[in-house]
């Protein structure tokens, strides 16, 4: 048997928080439960705008974190700074706009590959795991090997918004992404509107290492709380 690494995204609990602009809930504290609950990743996305997590978030989880860390941000020299001096286990590069709600699509490799690049190269010798976000499409996975990525974290929201005549089609694109980014050699991780509902077909492709998921799993915790509900999404990523 095979599990999926479960990464567990905190942004929505400082996104609370944030409402009212005081201390609680602490994302930290609902971190340091994800991991209780057995969480094998936090994952928190340090927006430029700090519209939730703070610094103050991201460099108290990367202390305390016992398990691993995926820094989510935008592909700028000072996420690049922050990055480098937090250390964490892995970053996500994603592209980041100020009037979405939440990380849209993918990023556009083909258009900031020349401006990633270096990023990633710095990462790297930093001793950072880079991954891509990036849209099921194989021109940008492409891309994504040339540029040094080891993962590719295949946006999965279309499949998660899809009625049921969409479903099959989004899945296809998934299931090809994924074998895609397998034979360019790169680790595939998944994202991105995930549900204890939707994800059991995520889970069946074989390539996918690791999965990202915040609003399902926060969203259940305010009726059985963080441990349980990490304790729920975890049995399901079991194979
Ligand atoms: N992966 C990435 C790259 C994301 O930006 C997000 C949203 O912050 C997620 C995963 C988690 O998405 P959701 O909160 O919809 O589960």
């Amino acid at each position: 048997m095979s599990t999926i690494r479960l990464g567990v995204n905190i942004d929505h609990v400082a996104t609370l928080r944030e409402a009212r602009k005081t201390t609680e809930p602490d994302p930290v504290t609902a971190a340091m439960a994800a991991e209780h609950g057995g969480a094998d990743q936090i994952t928190f996305h340090l927006r430029e705008d700090r519209r939730h997590i703070q610094n103050r978030d991201a460099r108290l989880i990367s202390e305390l974190s016992q398990t691993r860390v995926n820094m989510e941000m935008a592909a700028t020299t000072e996420m690049q700074e922050i990055a480098l001096a937090l250390r964490p286990d892995s970053v996500t590069l994603v592209p980041e706009k100020r009037e979405e709600v939440t990380t849209e699509g993918g990023l556009d490799l083909l258009r900031i590959g020349a401006a990633a690049g270096p990023i990633v190269k710095s990462l790297r010798e930093g001793g950072i795991t880079v991954a891509a976000f990036l849209n099921p499409d194989l021109a940008q996975i492409k891309e994504a090997a040339k540029l040094g990525f080891d993962a590719v974290e295949i946006h999965t929201g279309e499949y998660a918004n899809a009625g049921r005549t969409e479903a099959e089609r989004t899945l296809r694109a998934i299931r090809d992404a994924a074998s895609a980014t397998a034979k360019h050699g790169l680790k595939v991780h998944a994202g991105h509107g995930l549900t204890y509902h939707n994800v059991r077909q995520i889970v069946e492709i074989r390539e996918i290492e690791e999965l990202n998921i915040g609003h399902s799993i926060i969203s259940r915790a305010m009726f059985v709380g963080i441990e349980q509900a990490v304790r729920e999404m975890a049995a399901l990523l079991r194979r």
